[in-house]
């Protein structure tokens, strides 16, 4: 953020230095095989760390961190503790400079803006990578299915990946941390879609059931796998040593502890957190006769848009101390109203025979962040909703920004008609989202609402990098459903998302 930064606290400073101390202890002493619970791990606005329930700290050399395909590449090579169990732009350009480019995650097979890039020499590297380098893009690339009710009729990829029939698109790696509280697994769901749907009854099991099949996905698409790795025990042990982990930020720079004065920031708090499938639904507060397949106990709860309680203690403190201006910004995300139309899977028709959308209002007024981001204290959706809010779809009349006003000129723009001889028919965005998994046009472009913890730690955000900072993501949501913040509003949700 630009202009004078506040005066930091004594206690933050002294803490910044007991920070670097702590790294510098854990790295000195135990090498890079063990990170202790507790490690606290820098990044632009303080430090983030991951608690693992399962053990004393992170041992870094279960089968998570083992190279098990062909390639080089573990799951940590994307999924790194230092980072959220993601990996931010920053780490990502820091590890092509200190390597040349030659890291595992510098492979053609998905880290190359293109599989036909040259990689021949550093600058091209440099070149063939820039997706991953500057926005810390995956090229994850899927087919169109069999039973599509689209043709995509048109591809325009500046890298080269042109094909129509497997569609390149472009997409963060998800952090693999605080999985207990996920309700579809993968941007667009393809994890736990269909028949492995994740619903209130059949939550535990079928989540680990899809954990399970990913950690295979992973490493035959990821890793080159050979078809050997992972095995039975190797997937049980991936998905135990996810299962177990929680990541927060943890201290700010301007507020030092988020877990001090009667704040419960920090990793810790979520472990007892409660959660289940369609918890804290949202669907009520749309004031619609749920689907009969989406009720659950969860929906005989009112919906509260106070999904955040966290900084709740802090509210009390003076109003210039920067620890009242993360209560002002979770305040802001709790209960500032604002419409919100546009959105597939709010906003569309219903469709015959499908769960969602929820209503089919042209304009949904009155809602809040959390009319999407509605899992308390955590922030995905609490059942799986697939949405699109814009942020891969070009602006009409602006097609080098998208419907929030971000650049995304990097993308490809992909052409899908429900009738490719009729124009009317055809959408041009950058990602399919959830119809490349189901065939359904309606579907273009829905992905999930992600989990809000960790945010600081792996810049930058939406499924497409288009958003390089908090401050982005806020101005996204100003421009997309017209909301007036103030500056002080701005910066204040800002403080409270980099303290999640
Ligand atoms: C080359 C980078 C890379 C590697 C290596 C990698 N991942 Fe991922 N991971 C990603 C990307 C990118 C996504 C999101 C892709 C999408 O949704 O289309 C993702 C998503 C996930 C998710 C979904 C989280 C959620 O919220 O839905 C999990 C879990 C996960 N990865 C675990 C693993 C495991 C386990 C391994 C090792 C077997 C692994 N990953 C290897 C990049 C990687
Ligand atoms: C209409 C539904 C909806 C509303 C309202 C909404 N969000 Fe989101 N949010 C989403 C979806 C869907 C995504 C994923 C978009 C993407 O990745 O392209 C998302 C992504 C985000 C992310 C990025 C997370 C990441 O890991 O990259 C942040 C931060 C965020 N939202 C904050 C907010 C805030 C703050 C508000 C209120 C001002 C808000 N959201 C309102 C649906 C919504």
């Amino acid at each position: 953020m630009a202009g004078p930064k506040p005066p930091r606290f004594a206690a933050a400073s002294l803490l910044s230095l007991m920070v670097l101390l702590i790294v510098a202890a854990v790295q000195a002493q135990s090498g890079p095989q063990f990170i202790p619970n507790g490690t606290l791990f820098p990044d632009p606005d303080g430090t983030s760390s991951t608690y693992n329930t399962k053990s004393n700290g992170i041992h870094q050399d279960g089968a998570f961190f083992q190279s098990l395909g062909t390639n080089g590449r573990s799951c940590a090579t994307c999924h790194q503790p230092g980072d959220a169990m993601s990996v931010s732009a920053a780490d990502i350009q820091q590890r092509f400079d200190s390597t040349q480019g030659l890291d595992p995650i510098f492979r053609t097979n998905d880290g190359s803006n293109c599989d036909t890039s040259d990689v021949s020499t550093v600058d091209a590297r440099r070149n063939a990578y820039s997706l991953l380098r500057t926005h810390g893009l995956i090229r994850v690339a899927i087919q169109v299915p069999s039973n599509a009710s689209f043709t995509v009729t048109d591809v325009d990829n500046q890298y080269g990946c042109n094909a129509t029939a497997t569609i390149s698109m472009y997409r963060r790696p998800l952090p693999s941390t605080n999985l207990r509280f996920l309700s579809a697994v993968m941007w667009d769901g393809r994890e736990s879609a269909g028949p492995r749907k994740i619903t209130f009854d059949n939550y535990s099991e079928q989540l680990i059931a899809n954990l399970l099949t990913q950690s295979l996905d992973a490493t035959n698409g990821h890793a080159e796998g050979a078809g050997l790795h992972p095995t039975k025990g190797q997937k049980k042990q991936i998905v135990d040593f996810e299962m177990g982990l929680f990541t927060a930020q943890t201290t700010g720079n301007q507020t030092g502890w988020l877990n001090a004065n009667g704040a419960t920031g920090g990793p810790q708090a979520l472990v007892t957190q409660p959660f289940f499938i369609s918890i804290n639904s949202s669907i009520h507060f749309l004031g619609f006769e749920p689907p009969a397949g989406l009720v659950t106990p969860g929906d005989g709860v009112p919906f509260t848009s106070a999904i955040f309680d966290t900084f709740n203690a802090w509210g009390l403190l003076p109003a210039d101390d920067p620890r009242a201006a993360v209560a002002r910004g979770q305040e802001l995300f709790n209960s500032k109203q604002f419409n919100v139309s546009g959105v597939a899977g709010i906003n569309d028709p219903k469709e015959a025979g499908g769960l969602i959308p929820i209503t089919g209002l042209d304009t949904l007024p009155g809602a809040t962040c959390g009319t999407c981001h509605d899992t308390p204290n955590v922030g995905n959706h609490s059942f799986a909703t697939p949405l699109n809010i814009g942020t891969g779809d070009p602006m009409p009349g602006h097609p080098e920004v998208n419907l929030g006003g971000l650049d995304i000129r990097y993308l490809p723009k992909i052409t899908a008609c429900k009738d490719p001889n009729n124009a009317a028919t055809c959408k041009t965005t950058t990602d399919l989202g959830q119809a490349l998994i189901d065939g359904n046009f309606n579907h273009l472009g829905k992905i999930k609402g992600p989990i809000l913890r960790g945010l600081s730690a792996r810049a930058p955000y939406f499924h497409n990098g288009s958003a390089g900072t908090l401050l982005d993501v806020v101005r996204f949501y100003e421009t997309r459903f017209d909301i007036d913040f103030t500056a002080q509003q701005e910066s204040d949700l800002v403080a409270f998302l980099s303290s999640l």
